[in-house]
């Protein structure tokens, strides 16, 4: 038997004993998404509750609902979340409640920030182990080998179902203290169905974007409206923070051969992976895939070394200014900041570089307009107005980078519903811009 088979067989548990390396008191930091252990964090969250074991603080980022222990009632108080980004609708609806705190931060920092919080204990998904002894964080690289390093106890839940994945990206048995075997599968994000008002945004897009380009997807049905839209495009590279399906659409056309990057040539590389099982087999020891922290992949001045970097996220609302909203309406939360502004400066400091924020001009079935004289009162900012490039609706294009505040408020009005734009105008007008 190799020392790995030795090591691997001492370090074998269930997920029950696992837990009962937890205290009171405890920070847990946890890999995130698609990444989540929840038979561990569910054993602790038992033994917690079983216990009386109190003040567990549970660190993660939150993409997508997960429905584990940590959202139960009866958890209050024994093991209660702290989100990097407030997504996944049962986190959220704790925010909403005053029932769990969130970390306002960009996606690069959050590695740094798992340094801060010094959690005595990391819990993670991985990959089976290799021959050579290392375990993947498969669908995680955003934040897996920072908080396994930072951590004193070091917990894997190990699955078959989790696609092995390159990068920066491993970690031995012997820097792990334990873990289990599990029949966990990611959670699966389908694609979704583009709707008219999608495909006019996406078709302003997309002829922006040339071949070559270095593409980043942001999370909603706009970015995937592009990305169904550019399958006839050439050499285009990857590195983005989320891969999704939509991307894998576009390498199983043949768009994709990172041939034009600057730096990673001939890899897609990511941080978090989301998407559907075919996504995950793809990404599954493929050398043409590799996942890094965020701490890179996330860096304006990493992503900015690629030329052409085309950055196409989502917005909830902006105003005649420019300000962009993205993660809340008004202090609701319904977001996280996420990568959004990290891409935005990289790709603004790009070599031809160039960044879309999309929405539909109105929500509720017409009834709100997205675009608003100043944004709802209480909103979170999520990309200033300095940083902003390009504002897509199904009206138009507003190219904002380096104009007049008059000129701004001028273009994003007129890719307003109609409806709203004398409104708009008038309010404009009121605030002293001359348009
Ligand atoms: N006022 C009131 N409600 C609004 C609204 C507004 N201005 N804008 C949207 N909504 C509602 C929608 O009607 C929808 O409600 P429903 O779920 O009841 O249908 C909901 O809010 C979500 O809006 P939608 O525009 O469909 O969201 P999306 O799935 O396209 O996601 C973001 C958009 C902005 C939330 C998402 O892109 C995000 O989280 N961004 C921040 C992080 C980020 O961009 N990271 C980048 C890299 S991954």
């Amino acid at each position: 038997m190799s020392d790995f088979a030795k090591l691997y067989e001492e370090k074998k548990m269930t997920p029950q004993e696992m837990a009962k390396y937890v205290q009171s008191g405890d920070k847990i930091a946890s890999t995130t998404a698609m990444g989540e252990p929840p038979k561990i964090l569910d054993a602790i969250c038992d033994r917690a509750m079983a216990e009386d074991l109190k003040d567990i603080k549970l660190y993660k980022l939150w993409m997508v609902p997960m429905g584990g222990r940590y959202t139960l009632p009866e958890c209050e108080g024994h093991v209660d979340p702290v989100s990097l980004f407030a997504g996944g609708s049962e986190v959220r609806k704790m925010i909403g409640e005053g029932k769990a705190d969130y970390i306002p931060s960009y996606l690069c920092q959050h590695p740094d920030i798992f340094r801060s919080i010094k959690p005595r204990i990391a819990v993670a998904m991985a990959s089976p182990m290799d021959d050579s002894g290392y375990f993947s964080f498969s669908t995680a690289p955003l934040e897996g080998r920072t908080i396994t390093e930072v951590a004193d106890i070091v917990l894997l839940e190990v699955s078959p179902h989790m696609p092995r994945v390159f990068g920066d990206n491993m970690i031995h048995i012997s820097q792990v203290t334990a873990f289990c075997e599990s029949d966990t599968k990611p959670v699966e994000v389908p694609l979704t169905e583009p709707g008219e008002n999608d495909i006019k945004i996406a078709e302003k897009i997309v002829e922006r974007i040339p071949d070559g380009a270095c593409i980043q997807f942001g999370i909603g049905k706009v970015p995937d409206a592009v990305g169904s839209l550019m399958k006839d495009k050439k050499d285009l590279g990857i590195h983005t923070e989320l891969l999704c399906s939509s991307m894998l659409e576009l390498i199983k056309a043949g768009a994709v051969n990172n041939s034009k990057k600057n730096i990673n040539k001939g890899k897609s590389v990511f941080t978090f992976c989301g998407g559907t099982r075919e996504l995950y087999d793809y990404i599954d020891n493929n050398p043409a895939v590799e996942g890094y922290q965020s701490t890179y992949i996330n860096d304006p001045y990493v992503i900015a070394q690629n030329d052409n970097v085309m950055s196409i996220n989502a917005a909830l609302e902006i105003d005649i200014f420019g300000q962009v909203c993205s993660e809340s309406i008004g202090p609701k939360k319904i977001s996280g900041t996420g990568g959004q502004l990290d891409f935005v400066r990289g790709a603004n400091m790009s070599k031809g570089g160039k960044s879309f924020i999309a929405l539909h001009s109105t929500a509720k079935g017409g009834a709100i307009s997205k675009i608003k004289a100043t944004l709802t009162p209480g909103a979170h900012v999520t990309v200033p107005m300095s940083e902003v490039d390009m504002i897509v609706t199904e009206y138009g294009l507003a190219e904002l980078k380096y104009k007049t505040a008059s000129e701004r408020a001028k273009a994003i009005i007129s890719i307003a519903h109609p409806s709203v734009r004398e409104e708009l105008t008038f309010q404009a007008k009121q605030f002293g811009l001359m348009i």
